[in-house]
């Protein structure tokens, strides 16, 4: 057999150490698959983690001496842009291909470490950068290589869809299920990322950046996270024939690109609405293959080293080669073209009249009310929600609506408005 794949990985943190298992337990197989031993040498970590086994590779607590280290490869999971961008940058300066799990990384400055790589002949597998297991890098970049790509839509942060299903299946609060999520390693070192939204859409501007070949700037990407969807929502929502799902989307539009990450209602009809927990699911239409779908988990130590372990096979293999730089920038506009129906959850004072200004502001914007919830109040309170879905909206008529409706007397509280995944035409159904 040929010589080994000599590794220096950096970070022991939950997929650190799932790497190492990995590389152990299925020492064999790994080998075979890519045609040479893949040989753990070394591990930097600011923390020593003395129960992981690291099978005889050198440990260092100096996480900058990979970069020097007589290695083949550099396996970059310490995860932000400070340190770690410093170690990929050495790294490929000394001459070894890097392989990363990080996506803010990439969101950052992916284009310039790919073509300091370029530059150098040399490879950056980031597989675990997105979707944790699922392989949809390698699929975008190989197997659908045949297609112009015009539109991603999927579930892209873990920690998100596991806190929104432990809502709608067990009735957990929001703070139990990210404590849940927390503790079984989907969450990242700061959870806001995930809240917040900003975990998807970094992993979204490198997705659509390999689907559109264009360069994607990570600020350009609309986000908004789930912090403000609540329990009640999630009923609502259920009733009204839908599951809610932070989506990440990203489509072709005339001259640029529509990326956007949010909560969204999904029609239960769609396969996406089934995806549960940490699943991940990502769609890609191209234009010859149409819909795809690709569903797995998309957090958690052992996923996400399936990702990583996969790039060093195909460095070990000599096949893993690095984006060219991207041959456009196209403009991003967010959500300012989104034109989709809406949940509103409106706190309402409860006396005659609030409900027929609400649908008075409605109508005089042209927006059509196609379904409507309200409870009688509790013995104690004074106020109600009123829940209405509307017809397809612009998103510029949406923010005059809901400041025009936030203006009303009878209207005591801060309006929820949720969008309504507008993706039936390209997503398979159940
Ligand atoms: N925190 C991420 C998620 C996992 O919840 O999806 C790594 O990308």
């Amino acid at each position: 057999m040929a010589s080994p794949l000599r590794v220096g990985l950096a970070g022991l943190g939950t997929v650190g150490a799932s790497v190492v298992k990995l590389l152990v337990a299925n020492r064999d197989a790994v080998a075979t698959r890519a045609g040479r031993p893949i040989h753990l040498a070394r591990v930097a970590s600011r923390t020593p983690k003395p129960d992981v086994d690291l099978g005889g590779a050198t440990f260092n607590t100096d996480l900058a001496s990979l970069g020097a280290a007589d290695v083949d490869v550099v396996v970059e999971l310490i995860g932000g842009d400070g340190a770690a961008r410093t170690l990929v940058e050495t790294a490929l300066q000394a001459g070894k291909h890097v392989v990363t799990a990080n996506k803010a990384l990439l969101a950052a400055c992916g284009d310039d470490l790919f073509a300091a790589a370029g530059r150098q002949g040399l490879s950056i597998g980031f597989e675990a950068s997105v979707a944790g297991g699922i392989p949809i890098v390698n699929a975008l970049r190989t197997g659908l290589a045949s297609n112009r790509i015009d539109a991603l839509a999927g579930i892209v942060n873990g920690t998100s869809n596991y806190i929104l299903t432990a809502m709608e299946e067990d009735g957990c609060s929001f703070g139990e299920a990210l404590a849940r999520a927390q503790q079984l390693g989907y969450a990242e070192a700061d959870p806001t990322f995930d809240v917040e939204g900003i975990d998807a859409a970094q992993k979204l501007a490198v997705l659509a950046a390999l689907a559109f070949d264009t360069r994607i700037a990570f600020d350009g990407v609309a986000t908004e996270g789930i912090a403000n969807v609540d329990i009640e929502d999630i009923r609502h929502a259920r009733e009204l024939g839908f599951s809610i799902k932070h989506l990440a989307i990203a489509r072709l539009r005339e001259g640029g690109v529509e990326a956007r990450v949010h909560p969204a209602l999904v029609p239960e009809s769609l396969l996406i609405a089934k995806v549960s927990g940490v699943m991940n699911a990502v769609m890609a239409h191209g234009d010859a293959v149409g819909p795809t779908l690709f569903i797995g988990p998309g957090a958690g130590g052992m996923p996400t080293a399936s990702a990583v372990v996969a790039d060093l096979v195909e460095l070990a293999r000599g096949t893993l080669a690095t984006p060219k730089q991207a041959s456009r920038q196209l403009a991003s506009s967010g959500v300012g073209s989104v034109i989709c129906p809406h949940y509103l959850k409106i706190p309402a004072i409860d006396k005659a009249g609030v409900f027929a200004e609400v649908a008075d502001v409605l109508s005089r914007h042209k927006i059509s009310i196609e379904a409507v919830i309200q409870r009688p109040p509790s013995s104690s309170a004074t106020s109600v929600h009123i829940v209405i879905l509307t017809n397809d909206i612009a998103e510029r008529e949406i923010e005059t609506t809901l400041a025009e409706l936030g203006g009303l007397a009878g209207v005591c509280g801060p309006i929820t408005r949720i969008r309504v995944a507008d993706l039936d035409a390209m997503m398979p159904s159940a």
